[in-house]
């Protein structure tokens, strides 16, 4: 005991760091990255700072095969509702990490053509910030975006049949453009 309190005077910030972090969130930010660091690949998408309905519905979307993704399907196999609802909660209280992406001038114009058009921000706000139900994109990373929206597109991701549609007839290159366009902002 009073070793503990020793150590939380010397090294406060790192013991409620090592706290805080419940052990199935580790799991995650294995692959998912924390509020600090960036997921380990590309194509991976950012948890922390992510909102909680919508990281649950997809957590719930994998269990039921709704939405496909081996490695993910895999991830949720053991866990029940009340545990999903738990890790979506924590990592949606975590700060979005720090992000450098960027984009250029063909890239900004060619992406406002599609927010214009299919009217993106009526959703998921003026920021890309998201809300309950709708994704944050915004410094989300463009690997991952690209993907998910080439998922939408050639009917690899089916779990929402509202963005099935909207991308059905974006060229594959402004998809692109329109990635690093909401990762960059
Ligand atoms: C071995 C790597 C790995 C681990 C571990 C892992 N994930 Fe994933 N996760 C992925 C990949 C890859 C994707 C992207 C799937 C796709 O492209 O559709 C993903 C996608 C997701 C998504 C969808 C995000 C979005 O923006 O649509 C959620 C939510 C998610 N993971 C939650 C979790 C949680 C919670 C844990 C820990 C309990 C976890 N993941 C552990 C690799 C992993
Ligand atoms: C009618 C409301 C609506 C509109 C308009 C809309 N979205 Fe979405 N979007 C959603 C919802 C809801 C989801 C979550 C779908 C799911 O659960 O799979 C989503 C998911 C996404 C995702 C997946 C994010 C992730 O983390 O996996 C991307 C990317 C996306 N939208 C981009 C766009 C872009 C770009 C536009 C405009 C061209 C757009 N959306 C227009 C409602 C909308």
């Amino acid at each position: 005991m009073q070793w503990l309190i020793l150590a939380f005077l010397i090294f406060p910030a790192a013991l409620v760091t090592a706290q805080e972090m419940p052990p199935a969130a580790e799991v995650c930010a294995g692959c998912h990255g924390t509020s600090e660091t960036l997921p380990i690949d590309p194509a991976y998408p950012i948890l922390s700072g992510q909102q909680y309905y919508y990281l649950y519905v997809q957590l719930k979307d994998f269990k039921a095969g709704r939405r496909e993704n081996e490695i993910m399907q895999g991830v949720v196999a053991d866990l029940d509702r009340k545990a999903m609802k738990a890790i979506a909660r924590y990592w949606s209280e975590q700060p979005w990490p720090r992000t450098a992406f960027t984009y250029d001038a063909n890239d900004r114009k060619l992406a406002e053509q599609a927010v214009v058009s299919a009217e993106c921000t009526a959703c998921h706000l003026g920021g890309f910030e998201g809300n309950s139900r709708v994704p944050r994109l915004r410094n989300q990373q463009p690997g991952y975006l690209q993907k998910t929206m080439l998922d939408y597109k050639y009917r690899r991701r089916r779990n929402s049949p509202n963005m099935l549609a909207l991308f059905k007839t974006v060229p594959d290159a402004q998809i692109e453009a329109l990635a690093r366009y909401l990762s960059g902002l």
